[in-house]
């Protein structure tokens, strides 16, 4: 079956999708996105995604490309005409197509570039990593200082994913000034005993959707939540960790720089908390 991807206003066959190569998400990396994941058919925590959206469009001066509800009928309509059961949808807005190449931003009412895909990932939800949890390295943070809004510049977090390829693990944990940043697309945690340390939120790291839900539940369950920078011997020490996503929900994390955590398999903090996550999630998926 072929894909279909929304367009500016037009559901089309993936191939029949074009961008100007004057698109500023294509020149300058001008364009912010979202990833939603999609369980049973249904979107996990939209209206979380529809305001981080709208953070960064309005962190950039962005225009928003569409009313909320228009957004959520895309989405909608493009799970649909797919048959996603399990998978995710990937939304991209960039600030459009000035006609030519120039470091300033077009007019104002330049027509925001506005593009959205499915992604099927069957067994999603049931995924065998989180029976094995990831293996991470950690390498210098070396991203711009806006990580809190979500843009489309992904080349470092790219670099560092092939860091954790050559070096046979699943992802790489950012450190700058001594202290864990975040991972590569995803939130990174440690737990010991019932605490759960995890840096608070600045411009350093993105404000996760799956971070916050996650705490939710955690303090829901008297577990004690501690926002605080940690570092990668603090977490060699640690009885867990484990990361958070829209993509992998939370995932176990197992060994950090070559050294195992705990007893070197997911642990019952991590594992109770990921149930407890896609339970209430799949309640109130739309
Ligand atoms: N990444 N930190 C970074 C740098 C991220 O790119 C992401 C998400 C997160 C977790 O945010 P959320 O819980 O809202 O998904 C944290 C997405 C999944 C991606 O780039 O594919």
């Amino acid at each position: 079956m072929t894909r279909t991807v929304y367009l500016n206003g037009e559901y089309l066959p993936e191939a029949e999708a074009k961008v100007s190569i004057f698109d500023r998400g294509f020149l300058m990396a001008d364009g912010v996105y979202e990833v939603t994941s999609v369980l049973d058919g249904k979107l996990i925590d939209f209206p979380g995604h529809r305001a981080r959206l709208a953070r960064s469009l309005h962190e950039l001066d962005m225009a928003a490309p569409c009313s909320d509800d228009k957004l959520l009928a895309i989405h909608r309509e493009l799970i649909a005409v797919n048959a996603i059961t399990e998978g995710m949808v990937y939304l991209q807005v960039t600030r459009g197509n000035p006609g030519d190449r120039d470091f300033a931003y077009p007019p104002a009412d330049t027509k925001p570039t506005l593009v959205l895909f499915t992604q099927a990932k069957p067994g999603l939800a049931d995924n065998p990593a989180v029976r094995t949890g990831w293996k991470v390295i950690s390498v210098p943070d070396i991203r711009w200082g806006r990580r809190d809004i979500k843009t489309v510049q992904l080349l470092y977090p790219s670099m560092a994913k092939m860091a954790a390829k050559a070096a046979h693990v699943d992802d790489s944990w950012f450190v700058e000034d001594g202290f864990v940043t975040e991972g590569t697309s995803n939130n990174a945690y440690i737990v010991k005993g019932n605490r759960i340390i995890t840096r608070q939120l600045s411009s350093d790291i993105l404000h996760g959707i799956t971070r916050s839900a996650v705490l939710r539940f955690a303090a829901e369950a008297q577990m004690v939540i501690e926002e605080r920078p940690f570092t990668i011997a603090e977490t060699q020490q640690a009885d867990e960790a484990f990361i958070t996503s829209a993509s992998a929900f939370v995932m176990p994390v197992v060994e950090v720089d070559g050294a195992a955590l705990g007893h070197g398999k997911p642990g019952p903090v991590t594992t109770r908390l990921r149930e407890i996550y896609l339970e209430e999630m799949r309640k109130t998926a739309i």
